[in-house]
């Protein structure tokens, strides 16, 4: 096919695409000659909505008028500032909006969870996690583990694909569970892998875990907004995760936290506490004892950051238009045609170490090309002087992820036409 077919199939691609109006609503960051950048790196930092300004202008206001009165007089009062946000981000995860609450970031949600669900007794102390996780997850299951006095080198179990192979079977994390059951505290693995892509079976790793008597737990970072969850049907303790990535609230915006309304008024259970998970009724009578919220909002420390908060009101309602499953089925299509292009054209230059079959993965797709770890980077500076924005990780991946929301299936196929020129 030639480039003009194919462009134009690209063309009608989009023209057909019912979500194709709302990139619109996004910033795009343009090249030196003005035109936008191809941007597909929403996996890292997604792109801003244009109502970001205007929340934000709008919070600014509310602070210069009303001052400390905009805790409790403004049109969106800071008190309970995070609620707005609740109902949205439970339907991104599948929960109820006692399940959900945005509060601090993602590595700190999780230190808090683990206090709560990382309860080791002798001969059932170990964390299952992946060996390449994400290193703030290893760093701090690591830290938790230790600040029970324990060995990690003992109580880490550490997941690694098969010999040559890039992902993991659900099959082999499953029989690990079964083998290691009894001495498992907790199980704390990804939604989507950040370097791979991969999608986890979120539902039968908890199926298995929470049968065997391991709390389980996930770092949604790459998965909320990205893959449809049920977190709450699925029977999960607990997730967190950032929403500076597919969520689009901008850098070091909020995160976020699930616990299963099963725990909702466990308030036996220890964790670390502060004033905003007080009863909101005596909060501001401050009572010398800590009576927790029943549900997530038991689990905040502080009162909330209002503009780390405020872009998800911009974005979120993005999200409850489109619905997940709308922008899960152009996700499909977006991802289906960019692995349909690169496996067609550039198949003797690279391997996608993503899983081959969609429902194991989410928009992202994960580049190895067959070249010295040197010349692939050169490879991927050469990308980035065309314009395209994606991402390198060490030691040899190219992440790219056509986010269904703002890009396009132009975009896709001009980042296939700048990869092809790149490799020449
Ligand atoms: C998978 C994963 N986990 C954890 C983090 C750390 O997030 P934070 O810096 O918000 O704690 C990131 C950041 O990109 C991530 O991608």
């Amino acid at each position: 096919m030639n480039a003009a077919v194919e462009r134009a199939f690209a063309e009608q691609l989009d023209a057909s695409d019912p979500l194709a109006s709302a990139r619109a609503e996004f910033l795009m960051p343009s090249r030196e000659d003005g035109s936008d950048s191809i941007y597909l790196c929403g996996h890292s930092l997604g792109l801003q909505p244009r109502g970001v300004a205007r929340v934000l202008a709008e919070e600014l206001e509310h602070w210069a008028k009303l001052a400390v009165e905009g805790h409790f007089a403004s049109s969106r009062p800071w008190l309970p500032y995070h609620e707005q946000l609740s109902a949205s981000l439970a339907r991104l995860v599948g929960a109820s909006p006692l399940e959900v609450v945005a509060m601090n970031s993602l590595t700190v949600n999780l230190h808090l969870m683990l206090a709560s669900f990382y309860r080791p007794r002798p001969g059932r102390d170990a964390i299952v996690i992946e060996k390449r996780a994400f290193s703030s997850d290893q760093y701090a299951v690591a830290s938790q583990i230790r600040h029970h006095g324990i060995d990690p080198s003992s109580a880490l179990i550490e997941l690694a694909p098969r010999p040559g192979e890039d992902v993991l079977r659900t099959e082999d994390i499953c029989s690990l569970l079964e083998r290691e059951g009894s001495r498992i505290a907790t199980v704390m693995l990804p939604g989507v892998q950040y370097l791979s892509g991969q999608r986890f079976d979120l539902e039968a790793i908890t199926r298995c875990a929470r049968r065997l008597g391991c709390a389980v737990g996930f770092d949604l970072a790459h998965a909320i907004g990205n893959v449809p969850l049920r977190l709450h049907d699925w029977d999960v303790d607990f997730a967190v995760w950032c929403s500076y990535k597919y969520l689009n609230a901008g850098p070091g915006a909020i995160g976020g936290c699930f616990v299963h309304e099963r725990h909702a008024r466990s308030f036996e259970l220890p964790r670390l506490a502060g004033w905003w998970g007080h009863d909101k009724d005596s909060r501001f009578q401050m009572p010398a004892t800590f009576q927790p919220i029943a549900g997530a909002e038991g689990w905040q420390l502080s009162n909330p950051p209002i503009f780390a908060a405020a872009p998800l009101l911009a974005s979120l309602p993005m999200f409850d238009a489109a619905g997940m499953d709308g922008l899960r089925a152009k996700s499909l299509k977006l991802t289906g045609y960019l692995q349909a292009l690169l496996q067609s054209q550039l198949s003797d230059a690279l391997t996608i170490i993503t899983p081959g079959d969609p429902e194991a993965r989410g928009c992202q797709l994960s580049i190895r090309l067959r070249r010295s770890p040197a010349d692939a980077r050169a490879v991927f500076d050469s990308l980035a002087r065309q314009g395209v924005v994606c991402d390198w990780r060490e030691p040899d991946i190219i992440r790219v992820a056509p986010v269904p929301l703002y890009n396009s299936f132009l975009e896709v196929w001009q980042f296939v036409r700048a990869l092809q020129q790149a490799l020449q």
